[in-house]
């Protein structure tokens, strides 16, 4: 057996294992085990990469250079993999996107510069022997489209998540009308590179990529950014697929087209889960045009003090707690979930709703409770306990804020317009637990504080939780 044929067999392993990782990351249960078999089949898959690649004959530099870079990847990504936050997550992926699309560029140029630019004339006279020089040109045109559309829009989402970025859409004149025009003026250049592979025209798709990205992440307003990150995963996954065909390695080529594929599913999910047309969310917010700026003169707000939240939970029957990013973001679960005990040890019915875009991950606010050992069968999705609020006694919002705002279903104008959210207003009273009147992740103001069964809880959620916990 060659060294080749073992590394092509251990390839297939690889790709295996990362479709049992995907099965196993679908269910609570079994995600530590799927996540183990993806690091198992990543390992598999560097190993199985550098035997080939010294098997081939690489030179002393060429290795040499490979080793460096596998060490300080790993050392960057074990450091950015501890220290991450949770609410962190989300923009780290981000950036992790961003290095996928930066990687599919540099090997679409290598590519461009080994084959088309004459560096590599054996490489070159072996493709047209084979007749499949065109679709060389072909893949590394695309290649560096989809790599360089990823690159930037991963930074904007970066920059959007991690607050360095306004999370408003951008509005440029005719939106609509450059990024259609950019796509057809990819396909057009696409023929043209095919037919003749000039330098200029690979220089002139990685700009117009670069700025697209920019453009397509740019111009999404914050409530839609979990379907942006999802659809990004996606690009990054067909960017990787794109960089195999051009390195004939058949494991990149599973492998991005297991990510892309799953990354396009997701988002489609989430579009149907915040009514949003999946359409417009991956054209760059198409056919989205900016509300009214808010002028809006809501009223007064009502304060409350821990005392007498305390006050009313204790004659309370039935308690519905509504978490948010503010709650992960104040690590409060633990003593939300004290709070549960204490209130159904006397006798007071406590359950959670969860919308699907709590936080800034899908499942985030699950993960939080579950850590804070809150019983799994009292954790409802939004969609089964959106009908129980008008039986409610109190519903407390822990850090909440876009996902129960009623703007989303009585203000067409809204820019968060049309997602469903939780009818928290329908109960009897309404405790909002936040540390001032700012607006949610979506930047709109939130009408439900002014409602005449909502009262204000203002400091960090964690603390007033604790406040809670001492007056009960
Ligand atoms: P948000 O709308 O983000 O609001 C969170 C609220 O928590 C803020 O209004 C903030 O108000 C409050 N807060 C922050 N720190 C706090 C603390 N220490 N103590 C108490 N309150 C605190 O939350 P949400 O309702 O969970 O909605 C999520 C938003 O993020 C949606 O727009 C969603 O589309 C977006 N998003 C979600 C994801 C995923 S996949 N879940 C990913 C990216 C973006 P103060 O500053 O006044 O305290």
């Amino acid at each position: 057996m060659t060294i080749e044929s073992i590394a092509q067999s251990a390839y297939l392993v690889a790709a295996l294992l990362f479709i049992l990782a995907l099965a196993g990351l679908s269910k609570h249960e079994s995600a530590k085990s799927g996540n183990t078999l993806g690091m198992a089949g990543m390992a598999i898959a560097l190993v199985a990469t550098v035997a080939l690649a010294i098997d081939r004959k690489i030179e002393p530099m060429g290795l040499g250079l490979l080793a460096v870079a596998m060490v300080i990847g790993a050392l960057i990504g074990l450091q950015r993999a501890r220290r991450v936050e949770m609410t962190g997550m989300p923009e780290l992926i981000a950036l992790l996107h961003s290095f996928v699309g930066l990687a599919a560029v540099l090997v679409g140029w290598n590519g461009y510069l080994l084959v088309e630019g004459g560096a590599s004339p054996a490489e070159s006279l072996a493709l047209s022997a084979q007749g499949t020089l065109g679709i060389h040109h072909a893949e590394v045109f695309i290649g560096v489209f989809i790599g360089a559309v990823t690159f930037t829009g991963s930074i904007v989402a970066y920059l959007k998540l991690s607050g360095r970025a306004s999370s408003s859409p951008l509005m440029l004149p005719g939106k609509n009308f450059l990024n259609v025009g950019a796509l057809v003026v990819f396909a057009g250049l696409t023929v043209w590179f095919v037919i003749s592979p000039t330098l200029w025209l690979l220089i002139l798709v990685t700009v117009i990529a670069l700025l697209l990205g920019i453009h397509l992440v740019a111009s999404i307003g914050g409530g839609d950014m979990p379907v942006v990150v999802s659809m990004l995963n996606s690009y990054s996954g067909w960017a990787a697929a794109a960089s195999g065909f051009l390195l004939e390695n058949d494991l990149l080529i599973v492998t991005g087209a297991l990510v892309g594929s799953s990354g396009a599913y997701l988002s489609y999910i989430m579009c149907r889960a915040m009514n949003r047309s999946f359409i417009s969310v991956i054209a760059g917010g198409f056919g989205i045009e900016a509300g009214p700026a808010e002028d809006k003169d809501y009223g007064e707000h009502r304060e409350v003090t821990a005392e007498q939240v305390a006050e009313m939970l204790n004659g309370a029957d039935s308690v519905i707690i509504t978490p948010g990013y503010g709650m992960a973001v104040a690590q409060a679960q633990y003593g939300v979930a004290e709070l549960t005990r204490k209130l159904r040890d006397n006798g007071v019915k406590v359950r959670f709703g969860i919308h699907p875009v709590a936080g800034r991950l899908p499942g985030h606010m699950n993960v939080l409770l579950a850590e804070a050992k809150v019983p799994y069968d009292i954790v409802l999705e939004m969609d089964e306990i959106n009908d129980d609020f008008p039986d409610t006694s109190v519903v407390l919002v822990i850090g909440a804020n876009d996902t129960v705002n009623p703007a989303a279903m009585d203000d067409p104008t809204s820019p968060i317009a049309g997602m469903p959210v939780l009818k928290v207003w329908e109960a009897h009273n309404v405790i909002i637990f936040k540390r001032s009147m700012a607006s949610g992740y979506a930047g709109v103001q939130n009408p439900l504080f002014f409602r005449e069964n909502s009262a204000m809880l203002f400091g960090d959620a964690k603390d007033r939780v604790e406040d809670i916990l001492r007056a009960l």
